[in-house]
């Protein structure tokens, strides 16, 4: 099985599967972020995050309790804020639930406020929902007043991310399936 993880990391139940998603470069604003790659129905298990526990916080942790860090650079640790996001971690079984019905071609979102008391680092959010936030540092950061217009991202830029993922994955599978045969 091709894994996010790497070998020093156990293999544990509901790990994140290859063929469900992507890690990939986004955009300048947001970075790396998760593409999914079939749908989900709300309330489906989406994967289990695996990881490090950590006492300090970093870029990529996320906050199972006081003072407890669970640290995924290589997947959870990649998902992208959302203020409407469609996805919920449960932090008692580490499992990342649907909140929504998702379809193949959206990025996968989480809300890191729901999670995290301060952020390691605050940003504004350019989630591109009505709801949006403005600026994102954690459920216990105090809020800045809005300033400025509201960060603005391309609505297509998923569909085109989806469109070439499939597109090297189907020239990957072509390639194996000719040199399995010569
Ligand atoms: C947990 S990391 C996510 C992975 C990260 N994008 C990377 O390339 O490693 C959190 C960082 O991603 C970016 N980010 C996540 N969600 C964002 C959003 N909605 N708008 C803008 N930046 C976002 C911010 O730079 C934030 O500090
Ligand atoms: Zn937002």
């Amino acid at each position: 099985m091709k894994r996010f993880y790497p070998d020093h990391l156990p293999v544990i139940p509901n790990e994140p599967c290859w063929e469900d998603f992507c890690v990939l470069d986004v955009d300048d604003k947001r970075g790396q972020g998760v593409l999914v790659l079939r749908e989900f129905s709300q309330g489906s298990v989406l994967f289990r995050m695996n990881g490090t526990l950590k006492t300090e916080m970093t870029l990529h942790s996320l906050q199972m309790g006081p003072g407890l860090h669970l640290d995924d650079p290589y997947f959870a640790g990649k998902v992208l804020h959302s203020c409407e996001p469609n996805s919920w971690l449960d932090t008692e079984t580490r499992l990342y639930i649907a909140t929504r019905d998702i379809a193949a071609g959206e990025l996968l979102t989480m809300d890191y406020d729901e999670t995290e008391d301060i952020l390691f680092r605050a940003f504004p959010c350019c989630c591109g929902s009505d709801t949006c936030r403005g600026t994102i540092g954690g459920r216990l950061a105090k809020k800045p007043a809005r300033r400025g217009r509201r960060q603005t991202v391309s609505s297509d830029l998923p569909a085109q991310l989806y469109a070439t993922v499939m597109a090297e994955r189907q020239t990957y599978a072509d390639q194996f399936a000719t040199a399995s045969v010569s």
